[in-house]
């Protein structure tokens, strides 16, 4: 079994870190998303996996190089930007003749996906798309499906918060069924081949499971995300809640709470205080400072007793001493303006 993996977005809601880093490299706790979305193929039985994004494989291949192994990796770079479903079109030539599953490189999650391939062998469709129930739908498109779970359509986000089942962005495709479109430009997977496929009579199956998911696309998924794995709320990966690297120094005179991660190299100085909040690789807050439901981004510094909460730093950010912030973003190698 083989997946497509989709890799290839701009990340703007996650700027600046989107900026210095690709959206599916950012560390969630101890190693690249990416890492966790390829281990959980892994642990399903993919052991084949082609990375699709209009990025030059040099942004990816540091990652490529060091991750060895299950499964191997197949690199497809987009002459220009594809949308979901022009870049999964694009891939087709690698996949195959068999069913395949193509995801988002940007989800955390723990889906049973030997049983979501189990239940559409059993029920001969063309596409099987994974689904999750949520009670506000607003900020998703809802996808209807009959008591026998075959997908009839797809609605545009509501405007009032009603619960449903949204696409939660893992599908199996039939590569026949993808055979008349082609990657010429933006396709979306969702609102142009999906749509085509149903009107066009083609069994197209929901999956509803009950399993942890979160698209990490913004700063506060993301930090939840963290706050979820410590919380050992995603099936197969445990952490310690704080995690620190162990390259990381922490003064034994700073305060974490529990929801916090804290990454190689980083420095916590003494009488710091550090609460539901990331810190990156390489990055330092200084003594006394409170850091709160932040992203302090790769080698950003928050100054001495300075408070920073709900922001985030890019890399090499700078707090200076002695300030407070709140919901701000600064930029990549910036020194924070106070308001
Ligand atoms: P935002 O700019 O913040 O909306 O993020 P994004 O550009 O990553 O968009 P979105 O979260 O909707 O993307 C969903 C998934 O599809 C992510 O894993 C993206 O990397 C991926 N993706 C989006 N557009 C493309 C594309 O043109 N090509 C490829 N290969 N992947 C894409």
């Amino acid at each position: 079994m083989k997946a497509v993996v989709l890799v290839g977005g701009f990340g703007t809601r996650l700027r600046p870190l989107t900026e210095t880093v690709k959206k599916e490299l950012l560390p969630l706790v101890d190693r690249p998303i990416l890492d966790h979305v390829l281990d959980h193929l892994a642990r399903h039985g993919v052991h084949e996996v082609i990375l699709s994004s209009p990025y030059l494989e040099a942004a990816f291949h540091p990652f490529i190089e060091a991750r060895q192994g299950d499964p191997t990796i197949t690199w497809i770079t987009e002459a220009a930007p594809l949308g979901t479903g022009g870049a999964i079109v694009n891939a087709l030539g690698a996949v195959g003749d068999g069913p395949f599953f193509a995801l988002n490189g940007d989800i955390l999650t723990d889906l049973d996906l030997t049983g979501m391939l189990e239940a559409h062998r059993e029920r001969e469709a063309v596409v099987t798309i994974s689904l999750h129930h949520v009670e506000d739908a607003r900020a998703f498109g809802l996808v209807v499906t009959d008591e026998r779970d075959r997908v009839l359509e797809f609605l545009e986000k509501p405007i009032d918060p009603i619960p449903g089942e949204v696409n939660a962005g893992t599908y199996i495709l039939d590569p026949a069924v993808l055979g008349a479109w082609s990657a010429v430009g933006e396709l979306s997977i969702e609102r142009e081949i999906f749509p085509s496929v149903i009107a066009s009579g083609g069994p197209v199956f929901g999956y509803l499971a009950d399993a942890y998911w979160l698209d990490l696309g913004t700063p506060e998924k993301y930090l939840q995300a963290h706050f979820d794995l410590l919380d050992g709320k995603v099936h197969g990966v445990t952490y310690e809640a704080p995690w620190i690297a162990a390259t990381a120094g922490v003064d034994p005179g700073a305060r974490l709470g529990r929801w916090v991660a804290i990454g190689a190299e980083a420095r916590v100085g003494p009488g710091a205080q550090v609460d539901d909040s990331v810190v990156h690789p390489g990055a330092a807050v200084g003594d006394g400072a409170r850091v709160l439901r932040t992203i302090v981004g790769p080698g950003a510094h928050v100054g001495a007793r300075s408070t920073v909460e709900d922001c985030v730093l890019g890399a090499g950010a700078r707090v200076p001493d002695a300030v407070s912030l709140s919901g701000l973003r600064v930029p990549t190698d910036t020194e924070a303006a106070p308001a």
